[in-house]
């Protein structure tokens, strides 16, 4: 009979790329997915440590996996991703339940975990050194989306922010060979994929020998069949005038870009350790804007960071109003391991942290539904890539700006460009009609 796996995934796009590579693993060895954990007989959690609350949750969701598996004595119990690789052997700590433990850079050892755990052995362990090589190229990756296709082009980061716990856990920053990267993109073009996002913890730092990240897109925007092509994400001092001179002469290049401010006070961006200032990260801003004037900036962004005034929230908050993010992720400040910061006083009070995050987000909103309203009556390149969540016979894709569209279509103009004329829009996605195919 066959076997079915169930994996979870928490965290970034790169956690959810590994689940990719994970499911084409365990599909070359015959397992079938499955809709849920209680049908199968692996149950994988890919694992994110960025925030406490990420953190928190596996721990949550491992108690109810182990009373499901009392009742299913068969069912194996895997933990992989971030977490796994910064708790190590201590996740089988009173945990007997757990069969493995593997880190983000050893999804390729799972074949050999199985064949062992099959062979009888228990708590198995696969985890990397900070500088040892990923193994970028994995045979089969099953794809979540069947016209968009994720990347990899580099491991870990070297930046090592105050607050971030990932060069820890993903180590250092190792880039790909161009040509196995190339290779890959040709594949996914083949098969009939249209768009390409490249992904890294810190996209523009990516080197090999002396062919840099704006050679890569360069080359990537050369194959035949790739009509998008986006990253995620860049470091704000690494993007420097040679990428950012490609918006407007790349036609392939999306108009938007992912550009992580964190925070908008100089005192607070020095003590994160970002390695730039507010101005010089609004000169990229104006640059880039220079080059694309309809370029869709995004943004993450932290409040309540050690010793974060009311006046240093205010700056971000100033940031946040001229640059008019399309999308934020915003987060409280939570201490995590290993870090810098950890040796900080977190003596911003959780209430105000609350605060400020509600009132980033309420601004946030509201900038957002004025961008969008600006775009009714345009007519918008649309990739249509799923059914709507708004109900039957509504699709759903996006514009190069990266914005969800909603409109009535039919099955098959999924995967295929369309014209859309924008007839409405709310703070998180727009409404339109087909105008052409
Ligand atoms: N606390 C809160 N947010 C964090 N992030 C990373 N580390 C922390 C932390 N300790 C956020 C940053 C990063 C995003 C992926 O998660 O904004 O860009
Ligand atoms: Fe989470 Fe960072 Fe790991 Fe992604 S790389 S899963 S954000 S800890």
């Amino acid at each position: 009979m066959d076997k079915k796996y169930y994996i979870e995934t928490y965290g970034c796009q790169m956690n959810a790329h590994d689940s990719e590579k994970i499911a084409g693993i365990l599909s070359r060895l015959g397992y079938s997915p499955s809709a849920d954990e209680f049908d199968a007989d692996l149950v994988l959690l890919n694992t994110c440590s960025v925030r406490e609350k990420a953190a928190h949750k596996i721990f949550t969701r491992l108690g109810q996996l182990k009373k499901l598996k009392t009742g299913k004595p068969g069912m194996a119990i895997g933990v992989c991703g971030c977490l796994a690789q910064q708790e190590k052997e201590l996740f089988f700590k009173g945990r007997p339940y757990v069969d493995m433990v593997f880190g983000p850079k050893n999804v390729s050892d799972l074949p050999s975990l199985l064949e062992q755990m099959e062979n009888g052995r228990k708590q198995l362990l696969a985890l990397s050194g900070p500088r040892q090589e990923p193994t970028f190229e994995v045979d089969t990756v099953l794809r979540n989306a069947p016209f968009k296709a994720y990347i990899t082009i580099m491991e870990g980061c070297d930046k090592f922010c105050t607050f971030c716990v990932v060069p820890f856990l993903r180590g250092r920053e190792i880039s790909r060979d161009p040509h196995s990267i190339l290779e890959e993109a040709r594949r996914c073009a083949e098969e009939g994929f249209v768009e390409i996002c490249l992904l890294g913890q810190n996209v523009n730092s990516y080197r090999y020998d002396h062919f840099d990240f704006a050679d890569l897109l360069i080359s990537l925007h050369e194959i035949p069949g790739i009509r998008r092509l986006r990253y995620t994400s860049p470091h704000p001092s690494d993007i420097n005038p040679k990428v950012m001179d490609l918006y407007g002469s790349l036609p392939k290049l999306c108009n938007n870009l992912h550009l992580p401010l964190q925070a908008g006070s100089n005192e607070v961006l020095k003590r994160m350790k970002r390695d730039y200032s507010r101005e010089d990260y609004l000169a990229k801003v104006e640059y880039l804007r220079q080059r694309c004037p309809d370029i869709a900036l995004s943004s993450d962004i932290i409040v309540g960071f050690p010793g974060e005034t009311r006046e240093d929230f205010a700056r971000t908050m100033d940031i946040v109003r001229q640059v008019e993010y399309s999308g934020i992720f915003s987060f409280k400040y939570s201490q995590r391991p290993f870090t810098t910061a950890l040796k900080m006083e977190d003596d911003v009070p959780e209430e105000e942290k609350s605060d400020r995050l509600a009132e980033l987000q309420q601004s946030q909103r509201e900038i957002q539904l004025r961008l969008n309203k600006r775009m009714i009556g345009a007519s918008q390149e649309v990739l249509v890539e799923s059914h709507s969540r708004k109900g039957d016979a509504m699709l759903s894709g996006r514009t190069g700006c990266n914005r969800v569209v909603n409109f009535q279509g039919s099955d098959d103009l999924l995967g295929k460009f369309v014209q859309v004329q924008i007839t409405d829009a709310g703070p998180n996605s727009l409404q339109g009609h087909i105008c052409s195919l």
